[in-house]
Order: C-alpha cells, then structure tokens, then sequence
C-alpha cells in the first residue's frame, strides 16, 4: 500500500502505523501535510495556553530517566509556598492564557493532596473562577484525585511514559512505587472520575522499537484520552539510563520521530488537545514551532519564578530556565504568527475530543 493510500484510511493497523512513523522524504513530508490540514480542519489555526507552575521537585520515585528522582542528591529541593503558587496563577490570568498547569515530583501524604486540594480552591477564587487548572501530581488513590476534581481542576495529566510492560520496567525501578498496572489503573480512575485525561511518552529512549512507538499511539486511542503529551528523551548525567547514551537514536533523528508520532496521532485522533513538549525545544531552538506545524495544538509557558527553575531539571538544558514571562509571550505570539497559528486568548482551551463527549 502507498503512503497516500495509508494517509487516508480511516483507521489504522499497527503495521500502518510503523510505516507512517519509518517515514522518509517524499512520504514524510505527505504525512506532516496531511496531519496539519487534519488539524487545520478541525481545530483551526488555534494555540491554546497553559501557564507551567513547578510547584515541587520533592518527589518519593526514582525513575531511571528524570534529573528530580528522589535518589539525585545534587538536585536541592523546593516547594512553592501557596502565595508564590497564587502569584504565578494571577500572572498566568493577567497574560490571559486562560489555564494554568500544576505540576510537581510525586508525593501522596496527606499533607501533599490536601495543600494541593487548598491550591485548586485558591486558584478558583481568582476571577471568580475563570482559569482552568490542568494537574500533573502523579498517582494517587481514586479519592484524591475527586477530591481534586471537586476543588476545580479539571485536566489531568499522567503520561504511561511506555505502554509496553516490559519496557515501562526497563526505565523504572521494579518495585512496588514503580508498579506498571498501577499506572493503569490511575489512568482509569481519572477517566471515571471525569477528568481530561492526558497521557503520553518519552521518543528515543533505550531499548524503544517502532514496534513500542505504534503501540503507544494504539494505547492513546484504545483509552481515548482526551490529551497526549509526548517528547524527545534527552538524558540527563545524573540518571541511571545516562550509560545508555550512545546507544540512543541522535538528537535529530529523537526530534524526527516526536514529529512524526505527532503527526500519525492526529491523523488517529484529530481532535484531541496535544502539547507541543518543552523537550521539543531543548533539542532544536525551532522544535515547539515543529511540533506545531506536525499537528501540536497546546504550550505551557513556563510561570515558575526563575530562581526555582534551574532546581527542576527533569533533563539537562532545559529550554527557558532564564526567560521572564513577559519575553516569553511576545516571543511566542511573533514565532506562532511566522508559521500561521495564532494563540487563543482568556479561553480554557479544552479538548474538542472530550468536549464532544460530553454531549
Ligand atoms: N527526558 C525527556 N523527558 C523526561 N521526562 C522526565 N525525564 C525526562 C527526560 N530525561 C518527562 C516524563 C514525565 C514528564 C514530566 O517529563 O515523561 O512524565
């Protein structure tokens, strides 16, 4: 079958879906038209925004790929305290990006889920209630995460960063913090407990095939998330899979392939929200702008105060350690204009996918 004939198949096989992702010249270029007028039509030229707050890098895992693990001692570790969380909030309404991010290391004490409970309350109150709130706080029991969910937030995500069983254990400890089904299960529970849900994986890590890549894109669509995040893997010195650094797809072909699997996940899912990673960024200056034209439709400007940013390396050079806020918006308004998208403004910006759904 041709790339042309696979392009407009209505649904498609894993092995279809290899062929899209092994794509090359002529047939790559096909791919990332197609999935940018798909996206075109139906999401139009829209990017929406969410204001990146990085409440914490305490964290109690230790997976084998990220810069915060708890088994990094290097890494100094910070809370937020709920004004500097409010304040990015104010600042993430005052921008008029619509939504802000709440992302943190895992933690699961009760002390954690319940700041976090007063956090959603507080970011509700400002503008009676006109941010949206997307979490990212890990695994937690089906309680707390409506608990949450009563508080106001109402994006979710928790990337399976490897459907494949055997691989989620070859990038994380195996032992009972680390527990694959369990991540299951918590994407399940934030399903039912109605959250948008967003999962997602890492591109380029050891040990991945194109076999593992097809299969995540299945997984995406099989769990009909509403959100998907995915990005290059970029190791960091401090982790265990750093020794496996040469033996790794290079940068550009890692960025290749983000964009390929962007673009055959449109094709999949055309009308769910899908973020145009930070990672993208850090491997090549024009990456999120990639991502975009490969069918991205979401940034997460970072908000966290930049003293606190250089402490949650999840991997080394991370894009945008030392930009204000205020750089960082024109910038993207200018770059976005130069590849004909345009940020949506003062909306929440949710998935048409879900939102479909829900009627
Ligand atoms: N390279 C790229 N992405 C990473 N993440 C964690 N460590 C790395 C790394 N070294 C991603 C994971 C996690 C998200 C917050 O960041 O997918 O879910």
């Amino acid at each position: 079958m041709s790339i042309l004939e696979i392009l407009n198949k209505q649904a498609l096989s894993k092995e279809e879906i290899k062929r899209l992702l092994a794509a090359e010249g002529d047939d790559k270029k096909l791919l990332f038209d197609k999935a940018l007028q798909t996206k075109l039509a139906h999401l139009d030229n829209h990017v929406h925004l969410r204001g990146l707050i990085e409440y914490s890098n305490i964290c109690t895992k230790s997976c084998l790929y990220c810069g915060v693990r708890s088994k990094n001692l290097k890494v100094s570790r910070y809370h937020l305290s709920d004004e500097e969380v409010i304040e990015c909030a104010k600042l993430a309404h005052k921008l008029g990006y619509g939504s802000v991010a709440l992302q943190s290391g895992e933690r699961s004490d009760k002390a954690f889920t319940e700041k976090i409970t007063h956090l959603v309350k507080e970011i509700k109150k400002i503008d009676n209630g006109s941010l949206g709130i997307t979490l990212s706080l890990g695994e937690q029991s089906e309680e707390v995460y409506r608990e949450w969910f009563e508080a106001g937030a109402h994006r979710y995500l928790l990337r399976i960063e490897a459907s494949n069983e055997e691989l989620y254990y070859k990038i994380h400890p195996r032992d009972e913090k680390h527990d694959f089904k369990k991540r299951l299960d918590c994407i399940d529970s934030l399903l039912k407990v109605g959250f948008q849900t967003g999962s997602g994986v890492m591109i380029g890590l050891p040990f991945q095939t194109l076999d593992d890549l097809a299969s995540d894109l299945l997984f995406f669509k099989q769990k009909d998330v509403a959100m998907v995040g995915m990005g290059p893997f970029i190791p960091h010195p401090d982790t265990p899979l750093w020794q496996y650094k040469d033996q790794i797809p290079s940068a550009a072909e890692r960025m290749d392939l983000t964009l390929k699997m962007i673009a055959t996940l449109r094709l999949m899912m055309p009308e769910i929200n899908m973020v145009a990673a930070t990672a993208t960024q850090t491997l090549d200056p024009q990456g999120r702008e990639k991502a975009i034209l490969a069918g991205a439709n979401v940034m997460m400007p970072n908000l966290t105060p930049n003293a606190f940013r250089e402490n949650y390396l999840i991997y080394p050079d991370k894009a945008n350690v030392k930009d204000k806020p205020s750089q960082t918006q024109s910038k993207i308004d200018e770059s976005l204009a130069a590849i004909g998208h345009k940020v949506l403004y003062n909306a929440w910006g949710d998935s048409m996918a879900f939102t479909k759904k829900q009627k």
